[in-house]
């Protein structure tokens, strides 16, 4: 049933075309510039695409059902193939590579050893969205998977943070433009100091945080209701920090993308008419940019100007009408437990910047 193919000379070995609809890459087989896997669902599908006004190919997933061609995941995201040379294929050692054939040149491999790969390996699209390598034609072990190597895109079911046992950090970064898919200086992902949260940078800087899991939602979150169209499961052990949301309606097609300007979106498809709602985006105003006050000061969110905590005064003399310069705020006096100091109680603020439970001392705070 396979056509046989020309010597693909890289690997000068016969490698057979995928031919009609399939959901897999079996065993010394490929996939050319045109093929398609579509996931067994037809949610998904992957091939070779040019993202916008470039022509540059590039080995991606999108959803097959969306029109409007959006780009969930790509292999080759800082190597694109000029022309429809690339040949996308299981190589006889059992690695996923894809390959220039014009220029006989790798241009993309996954980085899995080989003690891991057996010859018989196969890859599947599941109707998740998620590439799948397994080891070998049993299925049953996971060599490699595109959800642990993620792009710009967190998918349902997709786990984002920390696996403590393997030191994976799956992390997302966006495009370079709309035209592009390289890699840019927009990075997202999960830190381990203090209390875990998710970062966002430009480079070193961070620009925004989610503040950490507060038993129901990230605390600097709000938007992260319980009651909305997808199931938070947050998971904090010895094994993985991590956070997957799972749709409760699994046809509604939702996804989070930190895009080219840097901002994380919450984007679901309304339909053809309608396209990609958007329902949520971060970072929000002034407040939501990462330590914009300082220490021991709140941002008001009714006029988006710093003030000091109660019992606290500005750094810096030249803020005594709004600590825009973010020198935050200094005790007034020492503390006095016996001269009616206490406890105040502050509603809807992120938990601290690298809280640590662990850690906590009462004379910190
Ligand atoms: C893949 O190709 C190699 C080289 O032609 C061959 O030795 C091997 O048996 C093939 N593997 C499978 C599973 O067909
Ligand atoms: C791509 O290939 C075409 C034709 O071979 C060539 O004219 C063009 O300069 C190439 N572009 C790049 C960016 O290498
Ligand atoms: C690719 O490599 C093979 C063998 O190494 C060689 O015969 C062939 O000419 C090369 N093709 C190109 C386009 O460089
Ligand atoms: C593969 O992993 C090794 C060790 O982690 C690293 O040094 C190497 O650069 C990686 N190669 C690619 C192509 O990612
Ligand atoms: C990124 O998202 C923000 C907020 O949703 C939006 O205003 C902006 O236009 C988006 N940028 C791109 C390049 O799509
Ligand atoms: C902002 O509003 C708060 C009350 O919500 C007020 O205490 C504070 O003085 C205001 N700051 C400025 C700079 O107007
Ligand atoms: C966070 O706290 C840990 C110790 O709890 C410390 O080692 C680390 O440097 C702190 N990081 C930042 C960014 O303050």
């Amino acid at each position: 049933m396979y056509q046989k193919k020309e010597i693909l000379t890289y690997f000068l070995v016969f490698i057979f075309r995928i031919c009609s609809s399939t959901d897999t890459i079996g065993p010394n087989q490929s996939l050319k510039d045109g093929d398609i896997l579509v996931s067994s669902g037809n949610a998904f599908a992957l091939g070779f695409f040019s993202p916008g006004k470039s022509r540059n190919r590039y080995i991606g997933i999108w959803y097959n059902k969306v029109p409007e061609q959006t780009v969930v995941w790509v292999a080759n995201r800082d190597n694109p193939i000029n022309g429809t040379s690339g040949v996308f294929a299981i190589d006889p050692d059992g690695n996923l590579v894809l390959s220039d054939e014009s220029r006989n040149l790798s241009v993309w491999s996954i980085n899995v050893s080989s003690i891991t790969l057996q010859k018989s390996s196969s890859a599947q699209l599941m109707e998740t969205g998620n590439f799948v390598l397994f080891q070998d034609q049993s299925r049953s072990v996971i060599a490699w998977q595109s959800f642990d190597y993620p792009t710009n895109t967190i998918l349902p079911n997709m786990k984002a943070g920390w696996n403590r046992r393997t030191g994976l950090n799956p992390f997302f970064r966006s495009w370079k433009s709309h035209d592009d898919p390289g890699t840019s200086e927009y990075v997202f992902k999960l830190e381990l100091n203090g209390t875990p949260q998710f970062f966002l940078y430009k480079g070193s800087d961070r620009l925004w945080r989610t503040g950490p899991w507060n038993g129901l939602r990230l605390s600097g979150v709000p938007e992260m209701d319980p009651n909305f169209v997808f199931n938070i499961i947050y998971v904090e052990n010895d094994d993985e920090v991590t956070i997957t949301y799972v749709m409760k309606d699994p046809s509604i097609f939702s996804r989070m993308v930190l895009n080219e300007s840097g901002t994380l979106e919450r984007l679901t498809w309304q339909g053809p008419d309608r396209g990609w709602a958007r329902f949520w985006d971060a970072p929000e105003d002034q407040c939501d940019n990462y330590a914009h006050c300082g220490e021991y000061s709140n941002c008001d969110l009714f006029n988006l100007s710093c003030q000091c905590l109660e019992g606290f005064v500005a750094n810096s003399p030249n803020d005594w009408c709004g600590l825009d310069s973010g020198d935050g705020c200094r005790r007034n006096y020492a503390l006095n437990c016996c001269n009616g100091d206490g406890f105040v109680k502050y509603k809807g603020q992120k938990l601290p910047d690298n809280f640590s439970l662990e850690e906590f001392e009462p004379s910190r705070l």
